[in-house]
């Protein structure tokens, strides 16, 4: 959908995923519950301990929210079955995953500026597709022998379902209810697929922007308080700490702006003391979401953290046509995964460099960006691993 600016197609396509994704009223608190589970069995699995040094010791980045984000989109949306201790006949690990899904989002949302690397993104994100739209074919045909694109197919996959039922796997209620809108194979999975890189990564890194935002000692205050909130875990509790996920992500966002193209000579609005802005049909325009979300008329006192700023401000995802159908779904998701994480006696900052993300602030665009250095040296938009320290 997001490479139709056709209204019919795209808003045909929005619509099928959107269904299919959230059939219920609850389909966003389902999702958060089984993401905030899976961070609890992460903690517990992934957490080890130093001979005679105190505390217990996790890799907040690679260790638990990446994985949650990529166990949720492989198992709930892709149907890739992920290669793990339990599981050793899965064909990638969750790194593998996570690093092809990154790539596909950055060349898809990041990098329409970056010639410099451009040449080798489009090379990781070719092969990166090719395994993905693969492994998604053979889920969707397995659940919906129908799809399959020809007779022998059809009889191969039906059989197939026949021996072993797909009704018990994790993605089935996604990909039957998807596909059963009796649409081409190929324009199911370039949708899945597109909303698997869509709502994979972006979900993990700003789950961690926000677990590293409030670790810092400069938001001491808040932290505390989202202890508290953590440990209540009612209604209230739960809607005031997605205000605190929501000004982590405004004030640490995870995507900083988007491009557009102008269609019709226009005048913008900037707000505050700032002249308005005149465009002309064919101008190419720099939307800094960081920028606009530090705009006193929107945000008073910009830098200061309030959870209760009204909701309909913030525009983290995106608005418009393209606008993000997840904006709602992130919120609630990053709320519910940092719940087990906040909720850990004493957390902390693993001491030295291993407790910290290796960054830089480049101003790109007259925009903050936030670019993270990895173990290697190579630099680039997704955070490292961090270590974080609790007592057992
Ligand atoms: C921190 C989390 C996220 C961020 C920062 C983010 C950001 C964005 C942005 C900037 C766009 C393009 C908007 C535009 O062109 O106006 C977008 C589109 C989209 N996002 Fe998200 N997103 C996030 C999470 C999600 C999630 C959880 C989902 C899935 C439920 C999702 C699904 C999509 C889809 C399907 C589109 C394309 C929409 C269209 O073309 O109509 N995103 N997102």
């Amino acid at each position: 959908m997001l490479l139709f600016d056709d209204a019919k197609r795209h808003d045909a396509d929005r619509a099928m995923v959107l269904h299919a994704l959230f059939p219920t009223q609850d389909s966003i608190a389902q999702y958060a519950a089984w993401c905030r589970a899976d961070t609890v069995k992460l903690i517990q699995e992934r957490s080890w301990n130093y001979d005679g040094v105190p505390g217990t010791y996790m890799d907040v980045v690679n260790g638990i929210l990446n994985n949650t984000a990529i166990h949720f989109v492989s198992e709930k949306i892709l149907g890739i079955e992920l290669k793990t201790k339990a599981n050793p006949r899965g064909i990638h690990t969750e790194r593998e995953m996570y690093e092809m899904l990154a790539t596909l989002f950055r060349i898809t949302f990041l990098s329409f500026d970056e010639p410099e690397s451009k040449f080798a993104l489009n090379d990781a994100a070719f092969r990166a597709g090719v395994i993905l739209n693969l492994l998604n074919t053979k889920a969707i045909m397995e659940v919906a022998p129908s799809t399959a694109p020809n007779a022998v197919g059809r009889i191969i996959a039906g059989a197939r379902s026949l021996i072993w039922p797909e009704t018990e796997k994790p993605w089935y209620p996604f990909l039957s209810t998807i596909a059963s809108t009796g649409r081409p194979l190929d324009e199911l999975i370039g949708n899945i697929v597109g909303l698997g890189i869509a709502s994979s990564v972006t979900i993990a890194q700003g789950a961690v922007h926000t677990v590293d935002f409030y670790l810092d000692d400069a938001r001491a205050k808040e932290r505390a308080e989202i202890i508290r909130l953590v440990k209540k875990d009612d209604a209230q509790s739960t809607e005031l700490l997605q205000g605190y996920v929501r000004e982590a992500l405004r004030l640490n966002p995870p995507v900083p702006g988007i491009w557009r193209d102008v269609a019709v000579d226009a005048t913008i609005p900037q707000g505050g003391n700032l002249p308005p802005i005149k465009v002309k049909a064919g101008d190419r325009i720099w939307g800094s979401f960081r920028t606009a979300h530090l705009n006193p008329d929107d945000f008073p006192n910009p830098y200061t953290i309030d959870p209760r700023r009204p909701k309909a401000s913030y525009n983290l995802n995106g608005t418009g046509f393209h606008m993000c159908p997840g904006t709602t779904y992130t919120q609630v998701v990053i709320a519910e995964m940092i719940k087990p994480i906040f909720g850990l006696k004493n957390l902390r900052r693993a001491p030295g460099d291993a407790g910290i993300l290796p960054k830089y602030q480049d101003i790109i665009r007259e925009t903050e960006n936030t670019i993270y250095i990895n173990r290697d040296g190579t630099t680039g938009p997704w955070p490292p691993s961090m270590h974080v320290v609790y007592d057992a």
